[in-house]
């Protein structure tokens, strides 16, 4: 069978990263999740005290690009983490003060072609199963399967809620709401490659399917374009 390069875009906290994990499991493939290289540069920022919630140096922060090392790293468990300049960042950087400062970060074109590019390279070969806002439209315009994840606004935060909290973090549901709200607005009305449903993306609304049921549903997809 022919090796895949599989775009999966969509709105916040869709199960984005959970379906390409399962699918890249299924298939064999690189899973890359797109979204966690933007939090580790937005954590490298942050860090720098150069984003909070209301301050964004954009000239600093493309000055720090060069000091940007990112790689993922497989746990004990087979579990991709992120890692910034050789620390395992992944915890922090799910947590709710990355999640409100990324989108600011994620919106410089600077930014965006640091870790394009980045991108780019670890789909080479193809078999890779990556998922993030622009996937199928700028990193991988010509990927054999793209998918637009979108489901319940309400259902999101609830999941997103629960999976902050059973990881520990003090959030409330409302947090968690305005956090995702404010993400998709900025990050579908942004200058530099919005968050778009490209056409031949294939809809996928996640709203009543569980994880199994949604990777059974594109595995099918799978079948038909290899
Ligand atoms: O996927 P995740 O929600 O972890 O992504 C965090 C943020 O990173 C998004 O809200 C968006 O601002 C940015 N992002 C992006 N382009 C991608 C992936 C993520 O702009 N391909």
């Amino acid at each position: 069978d022919k090796e895949l390069t599989i775009a999966i875009d969509g709105w916040t906290a869709c199960g984005k990263s959970t379906l390409a994990k399962a699918l890249a499991k299924e298939l064999n493939y690189v899973f890359v999740d797109s979204g966690a290289m933007y939090r580790g540069a937005t954590l490298h920022a942050m860090r720098k005290n150069l984003v909070s919630r209301n301050h964004v140096d954009i000239n600093r922060i493309i000055a720090s690009l060069p000091e940007i090392k990112i790689a993922f790293k497989n746990n004990a468990k087979g579990k991709a983490e992120l890692y910034l300049n050789g620390e395992n960042v992944e915890k922090e950087i799910r947590s709710i003060e990355v999640s409100n400062s990324v989108s600011s970060v994620a919106k410089i074109k600077e930014v965006r072609l640091f870790l394009v590019k980045q991108q780019r390279i670890m789909g080479i070969n193809g078999g890779v199963v990556m998922d993030g806002r622009d996937i199928g439209s700028i990193v991988f315009p010509l990927a054999e399967l793209k998918l637009f994840m979108t489901a319940d606004p309400d259902i999101r935060a609830q999941r997103r809620f629960d999976e902050l909290t059973s990881k520990g973090e003090k959030v409330t549901l409302e947090e968690v709401k305005e956090n995702l709200k404010l993400r998709d607005e900025m990050d579908s009305t942004r200058e530099e490659s919005p968050l778009t449903q490209v056409e031949d993306a294939i809809v996928l609304d996640n709203s009543n399917l569980t994880p199994k049921e949604q990777l059974t549903k594109v595995l099918e997809l799978v079948k038909k374009v290899r």
